[in-house]
């Protein structure tokens, strides 16, 4: 059976070879097909991202429109899925809602089951997945939030249709706001892939047995659920309210995070894999000033992180441990501010993580890349005889 190497969290072993999202830690690098997050956060929309993640390319005017008529088309569910959300008891997690949302819809298209019949699906259900996952968190939202579901409009774009679901109830007017649209757009694409991540590892291996690209993905949303991984956003908003209510005071949490003797740790700062600075906090740093002062929004939350982030920055410990910011820092911030409310940050990431999980999905199954089964190392006890029970 030849020696196993154990490597406890895959720190160190690639469990694929891809080319989709090129990530350097030291450099502060990402780019997604080649194009750095810079460029596409700035100058792109998500579901030019999602297609460029998915399909390998930019979309041509042509593909946009399509793959814009196909998400219009498709974003509204089986009066079923309505059913199916009043089961949920009111205080339901809507990450769980999520991923049961997300697996009720092999029932409603059964041939994403058949593995031979997948594959000549495999198109519409990405189109899909990418049209109902927006309407899908909005009721995991309105759920939460004791509100009638509201459907979809298809003569909004993408991002304003979902904030509309978000925030309305049906024959409410919805008023566009582009400052609000432009923030999650940017989020959304900042959230977009980010390589062999626990969530993503997890749509790939679930993918590896031929299980159909709802339920790979539902996999995905579970696997995000946890506070290591797509939880950290609102440990940040919820770490920033104990400072708040606890009467403002930043530098005795600094001190808290450098006391080793104290397990409190600065939630949204360090990275595992970015020992420099992560680029998707650069940005989102930028867009946070720019999103609170043009909505005008004055928050004592959003002060404290303020202040939180600048005395830190300022201070010897993170400096030498290079310390900053990460992603979930300001992420958490922006969609504050643009009135998301806190238990939705992890499905809002969901959202954003969607194009990922199925470029890597099709990418895994375009390669042919066998099961997943990972080898271990046994610790347990050797052979020893059966003890009839009233011998124990
Ligand atoms: N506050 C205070 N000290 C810290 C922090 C922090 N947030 N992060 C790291 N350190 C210290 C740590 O104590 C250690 O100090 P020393 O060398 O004196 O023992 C040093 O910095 C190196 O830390 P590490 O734990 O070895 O680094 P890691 O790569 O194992 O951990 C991390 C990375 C993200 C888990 C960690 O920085 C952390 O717990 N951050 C807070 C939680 C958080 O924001 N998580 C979201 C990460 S981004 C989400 C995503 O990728 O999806």
């Amino acid at each position: 059976s030849g020696l196993i190497t154990l490597d406890s969290g895959f720190k160190n072993t690639g469990s694929t070879a891809s080319s989709i999202t090129f990530l350097d830690g030291e450099k502060g690098i990402l780019r997604y097909r080649g194009y750095a997050i810079e460029e596409l956060a700035e100058k792109s929309s998500f579901l030019e991202v999602a297609h460029l993640l998915i399909y390998g390319e930019l979309p041509t005017a042509t593909e946009l429109e399509t793959l814009k008529g196909d998400v219009k088309k498709n974003q509204l569910v089986h009066e079923d899925v309505k059913t199916i959300l009043a089961g949920f008891p009111s205080n339901a997690h809507p990450m769980g809602v999520l991923s049961s949302l997300a697996t009720a819809q092999t029932a409603f298209f059964p041939e994403s089951l058949d593995p031979n019949r997948a594959a000549e699906k495999v198109d519409i259900t990405i189109r899909r997945l990418l049209a109902k996952l927006p309407t899908f968190v909005a009721w995991a939202h309105t759920k939460e939030a004791g509100m009638p579901p509201n459907y979809p409009d298809p003569s909004l774009d993408y991002v304003q249709n979902f904030l509309r679901m978000m925030f309305t109830v049906p024959g409410q007017e919805y008023e566009i706001d582009p400052i609000v649209t432009e923030a999650l757009e940017r989020i959304l694409i900042l959230h977009a892939d980010h390589e062999q991540n626990c969530s993503t590892s997890t749509v790939r291996i679930v993918g590896s047995s031929q299980a159909s690209l709802y339920a790979s993905v539902a996999a995905g949303i579970s696997a995000l659920w946890g506070p290591l991984h797509g939880g950290a956003n609102q440990a940040v908003i919820q770490m920033l309210e104990k400072i708040r209510e606890d009467g403002g005071d930043v530098q005795k949490y600094i001190e808290k995070a450098k006391d080793k003797n104290d397990p409190f740790r600065l939630m949204g700062f360090g990275h595992r894999v970015y020992k420099n600075f992560d680029p998707r906090a650069k940005i989102l740093k930028r867009n946070a000033d720019e999103v609170l002062n043009k909505l005008g929004v004055t928050d004592p939350v959003l002060d404290i992180a303020k202040t939180l982030e600048e005395t830190a920055l300022k201070d010897e410990y993170f400096i030498e441990r290079k310390l900053y910011p990460n992603v979930d820092f300001y992420s958490g911030i922006i969609m504050r501010a643009i009135g998301i409310p806190t238990v939705m940050f992890p499905v809002l990431f969901s959202m954003g993580r969607l194009p990922g999980w199925i470029a890597q999905w099709k990418e895994m199954r375009e390669h042919k890349e066998p099961i997943g089964r990972p080898r271990q190392v046994y610790v347990g006890e050797n052979l020893r005889p059966y003890v009839p029970v009233e011998k124990r």
